[in-house]
């Protein structure tokens, strides 16, 4: 069964939206037919995505900014809002930096730009976007991590810092409910194909181990996250928020914690960074 949904007439963000898992949402809004606007630093994967998304038929536009800077994220949001000539009704927001190190193979200004990336931005796309959002009905999505849950070696800069991005949302469905607007965080299992499986999974054994320890036995694909973006922003989301949802395949019941401690004895061997 094909799935589909109706958003016409629907304006969507996606700041970070130039590659990968939010790429693949922008690609799901633009097939369903919203007006989308994709973010990212680099214009050249900025211009990419947009024709990329033009392709599908959608009207489409991006901005290229760094969400660690405030003045920039409020200027694209701004221009994104004179381009729909209307609201945001959905906003997603998933920029992302992350590489595999042990905290003391990681300088203050390691741990810093991930964590300005992630959870920085994160406050900065929120705050920024609130003016520009659809108030009563916009819904806004926080791309999250398991290791906003899960504690993984190599990963302690994400792991805090997309369980910041978890509070965000939590707190945010609390603050801007009477707005009418509803934040959830979707947490993507391991995704195939993506620069964060890449960098995790970096060989394929390791990636074929990650597949198998999946307790639905595959790894998922972009467009698992972008139904499920798309089911909470549409009426069978309307009394959803606050919730962060795992959209993993089972994995970070048992899986993720048990593969990813094998990986990071790989990495022990490849870094010498193991204590
Ligand atoms: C230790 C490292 C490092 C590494 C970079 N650094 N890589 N330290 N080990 N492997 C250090 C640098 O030496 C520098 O510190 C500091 O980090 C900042 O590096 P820059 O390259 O100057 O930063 P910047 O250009 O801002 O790039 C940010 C980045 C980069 C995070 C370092 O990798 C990036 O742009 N990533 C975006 C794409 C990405 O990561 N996608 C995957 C998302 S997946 P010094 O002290 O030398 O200045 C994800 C979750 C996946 O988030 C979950 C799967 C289950
Ligand atoms: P990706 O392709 O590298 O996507 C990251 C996006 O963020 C890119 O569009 C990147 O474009 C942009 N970006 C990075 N730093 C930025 C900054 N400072 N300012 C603005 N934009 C920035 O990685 P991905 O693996 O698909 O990950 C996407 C999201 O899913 C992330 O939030 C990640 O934590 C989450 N996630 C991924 C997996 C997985 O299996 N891959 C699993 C769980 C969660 P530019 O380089 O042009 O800036």
């Amino acid at each position: 069964m094909t799935m589909t949904f109706d958003f016409s007439g629907k304006n969507v963000f996606v700041a970070g939206g130039t590659s990968g898992i939010n790429f693949g949402v922008a690609q799901g809004f633009a097939r369903w037919g919203a007006k989308v606007v994709v973010a990212s630093r680099k214009q050249d994967k900025v211009d990419a995505a947009v024709q990329g998304l033009k392709d599908l038929g959608a009207e489409a536009t991006g901005f290229a900014f760094d969400v660690r800077d405030y003045e920039a994220v409020a200027a694209g949001l701004k221009g994104a809002v004179d381009f729909f000539g209307g609201s945001i009704d959905v906003l997603i927001s998933g920029a992302a930096g992350n590489f595999p190190a042990r905290l003391m193979g990681m300088s203050p200004n390691a741990i810093k730009s991930v964590v300005d990336i992630d959870l920085l931005g994160t406050f900065h796309v929120m705050r920024a976007a609130h003016e520009h959002l659809t108030q009563p009905g916009a819904s806004v999505i926080n791309i999250s991590a398991p290791q906003a849950y899960l504690p993984m070696a190599y990963q302690a800069h994400v792991c805090a810092a997309k369980a910041g991005v978890d509070m965000v949302t939590r707190t945010l469905a609390i603050e801007w409910g009477g707005d009418g607007i509803r934040v959830n965080s979707i947490v993507p299992g391991p995704i195939a194909g993506t620069e964060g499986m890449a960098r995790l999974a970096p060989t394929p054994d390791i990636l074929s181990a990650v597949e198998k320890s999946v307790p639905l036995g595959r790894l998922g694909q972009t467009d698992d996250i972008a139904k499920a973006a798309a089911m909470l922003s549409s009426d069978a989301g309307a009394y959803i928020s606050g919730v962060v949802l795992p959209v993993d395949g089972g994995w970070s019941q048992e899986g993720a914690t048990s593969v990813m401690s094998k990986a990071a004895k790989f990495m022990d061997k490849m870094t010498g960074q193991g204590s």
